[in-house]
Protein backbone atom coordinates (compact mmCIF):
# COMPACT_ATOMS: atom_id res chain seq x y z
CA UNK A 1 0.00 0.00 0.00
CA UNK A 2 2.91 2.39 -0.22
CA UNK A 3 2.95 3.08 -3.45
CA UNK A 4 -0.03 5.44 -2.85
CA UNK A 5 0.85 9.18 -2.63
CA UNK A 6 -2.58 9.85 -0.38
CA UNK A 7 -5.23 7.73 1.30
CA UNK A 8 -8.29 9.77 0.84
CA UNK A 9 -10.86 8.44 3.91
CA UNK A 10 -14.20 9.97 3.92
CA UNK A 11 -16.91 9.49 6.94
CA UNK A 12 -19.97 10.69 8.82
CA UNK A 13 -23.24 11.71 6.95
CA UNK A 14 -23.93 14.76 5.08
CA UNK A 15 -26.20 17.54 5.28
CA UNK A 16 -28.81 18.56 3.18
CA UNK A 17 -30.77 22.09 4.24
CA UNK A 18 -34.47 22.06 3.75
CA UNK A 19 -34.81 25.67 4.96
CA UNK A 20 -31.82 28.44 6.98
CA UNK A 21 -32.65 25.44 10.14
CA UNK A 22 -33.19 22.62 9.40
CA UNK A 23 -31.99 19.55 7.68
CA UNK A 24 -31.69 15.90 6.29
CA UNK A 25 -28.97 13.86 7.73
CA UNK A 26 -28.54 10.16 8.88
CA UNK A 27 -27.27 8.54 12.12
CA UNK A 28 -23.70 7.65 10.91
CA UNK A 29 -21.42 8.92 13.74
CA UNK A 30 -18.36 8.91 11.52
CA UNK A 31 -16.78 6.40 13.97
CA UNK A 32 -15.66 3.55 11.58
CA UNK A 33 -14.06 6.27 8.68
CA UNK A 34 -12.39 7.79 11.71
CA UNK A 35 -10.93 4.51 13.49
CA UNK A 36 -9.67 3.88 9.66
CA UNK A 37 -7.85 6.74 9.24
CA UNK A 38 -6.62 7.08 12.66
CA UNK A 39 -4.91 4.09 12.16
CA UNK A 40 -3.63 5.02 9.06
CA UNK A 41 -1.78 7.83 10.54
CA UNK A 42 -0.41 5.55 13.50
CA UNK A 43 1.41 3.31 10.81
CA UNK A 44 2.65 6.64 8.65
CA UNK A 45 0.30 6.42 5.90
CA UNK A 46 -0.42 9.95 4.32
CA UNK A 47 -3.72 10.41 5.31
CA UNK A 48 -6.57 13.29 3.82
CA UNK A 49 -9.47 12.71 6.43
CA UNK A 50 -12.53 13.85 4.76
CA UNK A 51 -15.82 14.41 7.02
CA UNK A 52 -19.35 15.61 7.21
CA UNK A 53 -21.43 15.34 9.66
CA UNK A 54 -19.93 13.63 12.81
CA UNK A 55 -19.51 12.96 16.66
CA UNK A 56 -17.20 16.03 17.82
CA UNK A 57 -14.99 13.13 19.02
CA UNK A 58 -14.33 12.15 15.47
CA UNK A 59 -14.13 15.48 13.69
CA UNK A 60 -9.99 15.81 14.22
CA UNK A 61 -7.67 13.20 12.89
CA UNK A 62 -4.37 14.08 14.62
CA UNK A 63 -1.55 13.66 12.07
CA UNK A 64 -4.05 13.88 9.03
CA UNK A 65 -5.14 16.73 6.77
CA UNK A 66 -8.68 17.42 7.82
CA UNK A 67 -11.19 18.86 5.68
CA UNK A 68 -14.97 19.03 7.14
CA UNK A 69 -17.57 18.91 4.47
CA UNK A 70 -21.41 19.47 4.80
CA UNK A 71 -23.56 18.44 1.44
CA UNK A 72 -23.21 15.68 -0.55
CA UNK A 73 -22.18 18.06 -3.44
CA UNK A 74 -19.79 19.49 -1.11
CA UNK A 75 -18.06 15.85 -0.34
CA UNK A 76 -17.92 15.05 -3.84
CA UNK A 77 -16.27 18.71 -4.86
CA UNK A 78 -13.77 18.20 -2.16
CA UNK A 79 -12.71 14.79 -3.15
CA UNK A 80 -12.40 15.75 -6.72
CA UNK A 81 -9.79 18.67 -5.46
CA UNK A 82 -7.88 16.06 -3.58
CA UNK A 83 -7.81 13.71 -6.04
CA UNK A 84 -4.55 12.67 -7.89
CA UNK A 85 -2.40 9.64 -9.46
CA UNK A 86 -1.77 6.83 -6.72
CA UNK A 87 -4.93 8.03 -4.40
CA UNK A 88 -6.04 5.23 -2.59
CA UNK A 89 -10.09 6.54 -1.47
CA UNK A 90 -11.69 4.93 1.54
CA UNK A 91 -15.39 5.68 1.15
CA UNK A 92 -16.92 5.51 4.45
CA UNK A 93 -18.98 7.90 4.20
CA UNK A 94 -22.65 8.15 4.25
CA UNK A 95 -23.65 11.03 1.83
CA UNK A 96 -27.29 12.28 1.46
CA UNK A 97 -28.73 10.51 -2.01
CA UNK A 98 -31.43 13.24 -2.07
CA UNK A 99 -31.42 16.77 -1.24
CA UNK A 100 -34.56 18.92 -1.00
CA UNK A 101 -35.38 20.75 -4.66
CA UNK A 102 -35.91 24.05 -3.62
CA UNK A 103 -34.68 24.91 -0.24
CA UNK A 104 -36.01 27.82 1.10
CA UNK A 105 -34.14 30.25 2.44
CA UNK A 106 -36.07 31.89 4.87
CA UNK A 107 -37.99 29.65 7.94
CA UNK A 108 -40.48 27.64 6.72
CA UNK A 109 -43.64 28.17 9.10
CA UNK A 110 -46.22 25.53 10.56
CA UNK A 111 -49.21 25.80 8.77
CA UNK A 112 -51.46 24.02 10.67
CA UNK A 113 -53.72 21.18 9.31
CA UNK A 114 -52.32 21.17 6.49
CA UNK A 115 -49.05 18.07 5.17
CA UNK A 116 -46.15 20.17 4.19
CA UNK A 117 -44.68 17.88 1.16
CA UNK A 118 -41.14 17.95 0.48
CA UNK A 119 -39.80 17.59 -2.83
CA UNK A 120 -36.16 15.81 -3.21
CA UNK A 121 -34.33 15.51 -5.89
CA UNK A 122 -31.14 13.08 -6.22
CA UNK A 123 -27.48 13.60 -5.04
CA UNK A 124 -24.66 12.19 -7.34
CA UNK A 125 -23.60 9.09 -7.03
CA UNK A 126 -20.39 9.82 -5.87
CA UNK A 127 -18.54 6.66 -6.44
CA UNK A 128 -19.17 6.99 -9.42
CA UNK A 129 -18.67 9.59 -10.25
CA UNK A 130 -15.15 9.48 -9.28
CA UNK A 131 -14.76 6.40 -11.38
CA UNK A 132 -15.93 7.93 -14.04
CA UNK A 133 -13.62 11.10 -13.48
CA UNK A 134 -10.65 8.34 -13.44
CA UNK A 135 -11.36 6.75 -16.48
CA UNK A 136 -12.16 10.10 -18.77
CA UNK A 137 -9.13 11.69 -17.28
CA UNK A 138 -6.67 8.81 -17.14
CA UNK A 139 -5.30 9.18 -13.68
CA UNK A 140 -3.19 6.38 -13.04
CA UNK A 141 -2.64 4.38 -9.98
CA UNK A 142 -6.02 5.25 -8.33
CA UNK A 143 -8.07 2.80 -5.97
CA UNK A 144 -12.03 3.20 -4.75
CA UNK A 145 -12.67 0.88 -1.69
CA UNK A 146 -16.51 1.31 -0.92
CA UNK A 147 -18.97 1.03 2.05
CA UNK A 148 -22.37 -0.99 1.68
CA UNK A 149 -24.39 -0.35 4.67
CA UNK A 150 -27.85 -3.51 4.15
CA UNK A 151 -30.77 -4.58 6.27
CA UNK A 152 -31.20 -7.60 3.67
CA UNK A 153 -29.25 -9.02 1.26
CA UNK A 154 -26.35 -8.26 1.80
CA UNK A 155 -24.16 -10.58 -0.45
CA UNK A 156 -26.34 -9.46 -3.00
CA UNK A 157 -26.81 -5.75 -2.59
CA UNK A 158 -22.31 -5.50 -1.95
CA UNK A 159 -21.87 -7.00 -5.05
CA UNK A 160 -23.78 -5.39 -7.31
CA UNK A 161 -22.61 -1.92 -5.62
CA UNK A 162 -19.26 -3.15 -6.20
CA UNK A 163 -19.48 -3.18 -10.29
CA UNK A 164 -21.55 0.06 -10.31
CA UNK A 165 -19.03 1.67 -8.73
CA UNK A 166 -16.09 -0.15 -10.55
CA UNK A 167 -14.68 -0.81 -7.12
CA UNK A 168 -11.76 -2.71 -5.55
CA UNK A 169 -13.40 -4.04 -2.86
CA UNK A 170 -16.58 -3.32 -0.71
CA UNK A 171 -16.77 -3.70 2.77
CA UNK A 172 -20.46 -4.55 3.67
CA UNK A 173 -21.77 -4.24 7.16
CA UNK A 174 -25.75 -5.95 8.13
CA UNK A 175 -27.58 -2.67 9.88
CA UNK A 176 -29.17 -4.83 12.64
CA UNK A 177 -30.61 -3.75 16.25
CA UNK A 178 -26.77 -4.05 17.81
CA UNK A 179 -24.64 -3.86 14.64
CA UNK A 180 -23.88 -0.47 12.33
CA UNK A 181 -24.28 3.00 12.45
CA UNK A 182 -23.17 4.84 15.68
CA UNK A 183 -23.01 1.02 17.25
CA UNK A 184 -19.48 0.06 18.53
CA UNK A 185 -19.86 -2.80 17.87
CA UNK A 186 -19.83 -4.38 14.22
CA UNK A 187 -19.63 -7.06 12.01
CA UNK A 188 -18.57 -6.54 8.29
CA UNK A 189 -17.78 -9.07 4.89
CA UNK A 190 -15.35 -8.03 2.17
CA UNK A 191 -16.05 -8.57 -1.31
CA UNK A 192 -14.21 -8.61 -4.48
CA UNK A 193 -15.32 -9.25 -7.80
CA UNK A 194 -14.38 -12.85 -7.17
CA UNK A 195 -16.60 -12.93 -3.95
CA UNK A 196 -16.29 -13.26 -0.53
CA UNK A 197 -12.37 -12.26 0.41
CA UNK A 198 -12.79 -12.09 4.65
CA UNK A 199 -15.21 -12.11 7.32
CA UNK A 200 -14.79 -10.22 10.43
CA UNK A 201 -17.52 -10.74 13.01
CA UNK A 202 -18.91 -8.49 15.95
CA UNK A 203 -16.06 -6.83 16.85
CA UNK A 204 -15.14 -3.09 18.11
CA UNK A 205 -14.87 -0.34 15.12
CA UNK A 206 -11.12 0.18 16.20
CA UNK A 207 -10.38 -3.79 15.75
CA UNK A 208 -11.97 -3.89 12.46
CA UNK A 209 -10.64 -0.88 11.51
CA UNK A 210 -7.32 -2.58 11.64
CA UNK A 211 -8.02 -5.69 10.40
CA UNK A 212 -9.65 -4.34 7.21
CA UNK A 213 -5.90 -2.10 6.52
CA UNK A 214 -3.98 -5.24 7.45
CA UNK A 215 -6.40 -6.93 4.74
CA UNK A 216 -5.58 -3.53 2.07
CA UNK A 217 -1.99 -4.32 3.31
CA UNK A 218 -1.38 -7.64 2.15
CA UNK A 219 -3.91 -7.36 -1.24
CA UNK A 220 -2.60 -3.54 -2.49
N1 LIG B 1 -22.00 6.57 -1.83
C1 LIG B 1 -21.60 7.49 -2.79
N2 LIG B 1 -22.48 8.45 -3.23
C2 LIG B 1 -23.75 8.49 -2.76
C3 LIG B 1 -24.18 7.52 -1.81
C4 LIG B 1 -23.28 6.58 -1.38
O1 LIG B 1 -20.44 7.44 -3.23
N3 LIG B 1 -24.59 9.43 -3.20
C5 LIG B 1 -21.02 5.57 -1.38
C6 LIG B 1 -20.96 5.32 0.12
O2 LIG B 1 -20.02 6.16 0.74
C7 LIG B 1 -20.53 3.87 0.20
C8 LIG B 1 -21.15 3.25 -1.05
O3 LIG B 1 -21.39 4.34 -1.95
O4 LIG B 1 -19.12 3.72 0.15
C9 LIG B 1 -22.45 2.52 -0.82
O5 LIG B 1 -23.33 3.36 -0.14
P1 LIG B 1 -24.81 2.88 0.24
O6 LIG B 1 -25.52 3.99 0.95
O7 LIG B 1 -24.71 1.53 0.90
O8 LIG B 1 -25.42 2.62 -1.20
P2 LIG B 1 -26.12 3.50 -2.28
O9 LIG B 1 -25.25 3.47 -3.50
O10 LIG B 1 -26.47 4.86 -1.74
O11 LIG B 1 -27.41 2.64 -2.60
P3 LIG B 1 -28.73 2.40 -1.68
O12 LIG B 1 -28.85 3.61 -0.78
O13 LIG B 1 -29.81 2.28 -2.69
O14 LIG B 1 -28.47 1.11 -0.91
Amino acid sequence: MRQFKKIIVTAGGTREWIDPIRFIANASTGKMGYSIASELVKQNYPVVYIYGNVSEKYAHVEGAKNLSVETTLDLLNTILSELEERTLLIMAAAPADFKPKNPSTFKIKKQEKSLLALELEPNPDILQTLSQHIKTNQIQGCELIGFAAETNDLEKNAREKLIKKNLKYIIANPIQKNSGFGEEKTNIQIFSEVGRELEINYESKDIVAQKIIEFLKQRL
